[in-house]
């Protein structure tokens, strides 16, 4: 349990330039003061992530959003109205005094109000914006409990918040509002049908000129082993073929029931979008853990409900191959 003292300690680090990882409802965050481009630096370092990649200021409540955007646009009202807080992170054109080390010197601030009671109690004692990325190495699969940052860290990050499991599971949906037509950066568990209900015109989709999103890097979330992606028979043959080599193989099924297979590491993902999202990032890293020469995913259905969790397994399966994606 998290007590009021451990938030004012949390409160503490922050104002001095300190580290925090924090839940949010999405995945666990590693936050630092965002009016702090000393403090934000350390994140990069401790995540091995380049530096010109822009972050997410956390904000308390919309009305802050006056303090980080230049303008703030009929639009950005509208769905900060109906999803915040919540998965939605908005992009706009940021206000004077954001620093280049926060938007990786581009025009546009990355802003997000979460739901998370433990991040909604440290942003409202903290007062000013929380910068997180998502608390993983970069390239690497994300956190979704206080445990996965710490081994992902360890005493490199010394306050982290254990909210349990993070429920959602997979990163906030991404929309640039700072260039007139609205666009979909990044997938997420708010679907792209859902914001353009909301806002009653459709989404464009990025074009050359969107502004640059490292989550949607081609390689990203993903695990050391290498992951292939196969629809449902034709992973298990796949992984039959595997084990006969006498290779070691872990399996993301979507199918009930186990072959009996010799070396086999098996996970049994959820039926439905939303517990499939929960537990992804926790079942990647288990089945990274198993020490397998690779790792097959049965291919969950190419519906909306589906599209962040297949946008997150394909640039997986494309990490994984990467010669190293940190
Ligand atoms: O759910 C989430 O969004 C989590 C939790 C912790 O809030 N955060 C997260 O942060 O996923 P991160 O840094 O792992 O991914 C944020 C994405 C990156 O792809 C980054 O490039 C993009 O947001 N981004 C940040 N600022 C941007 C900007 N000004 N323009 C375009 N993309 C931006
Ligand atoms: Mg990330």
């Amino acid at each position: 349990m998290v007590s009021d003292r451990d938030i004012e300690h949390a409160v503490t680090v922050l104002r001095a330039g300190g580290l925090v990882a924090f839940p949010t409802e999405t995945v666990y965050g590693l936050g630092a003061d965002a009016g702090n481009p000393a403090a934000i630096r350390k994140i990069f370092e401790t995540k091995g992530r380049p530096a010109a990649h822009p972050v997410i200021v956390h904000l308390a409540d919309a009305v802050q959003l006056a303090n980080w955007a230049r303008e703030v646009p009929a639009t950005a009202h509208m769905l900060a109205r109906k999803f915040w807080p919540g998965p939605l992170t908005l992009i706009l054109s940021r206000a004077s005094g954001v620093s280049d080390v926060v938007t990786g010197g581009q025009d546009t601030v990355a802003l997000r109000v979460p739901s998370h009671p433990l991040a909604q109690q440290l942003l409202a004692r903290f007062g000013g914006g929380i910068a997180a990325p998502s608390a993983n190495r970069h390239g690497r699969v994300s956190a979704t409990t206080a445990d996965h940052v710490r081994r992902e860290f360890g005493a490199a990050v010394g306050c982290v918040l254990d909210g349990g499991e993070a429920g959602i599971g997979i990163e906030s949906t991404i929309i640039d509002l700072s260039r007139g037509r609205a666009t979909l950066l990044r997938p997420g568990w708010i679907t792209a049908g859902e914001i353009e209900k909301t806002l009653g015109t459709p989404l464009a989709a990025p074009g050359a000129d969107a502004p640059r999103a490292p989550g949607s890097l081609a390689a990203h979330y993903a695990p050391r082993t290498p992951l292939t992606l196969a629809e449902g028979d034709l992973a298990l043959e796949l992984a039959a073929s595997f084990v006969r080599q006498g290779r070691r193989v872990a399996v993301l099924a979507r199918s009930k029931e186990r072959p009996m297979l010799k070396g086999l590491e098996w996970a049994a993902a959820a039926q439905d979008a939303a517990g499939y999202a929960h537990a992804l990032y926790a079942n990647l890293r288990r089945l990274d853990e198993a020490g397998c020469d690779a790792i097959i995913v049965e291919r969950p259905p190419q519906t909306p409900e589906w599209a962040a969790i297949n946008d997150r397994l394909a640039r997986a399966a494309t990490g994984s191959s990467a010669p190293d994606a940190t």
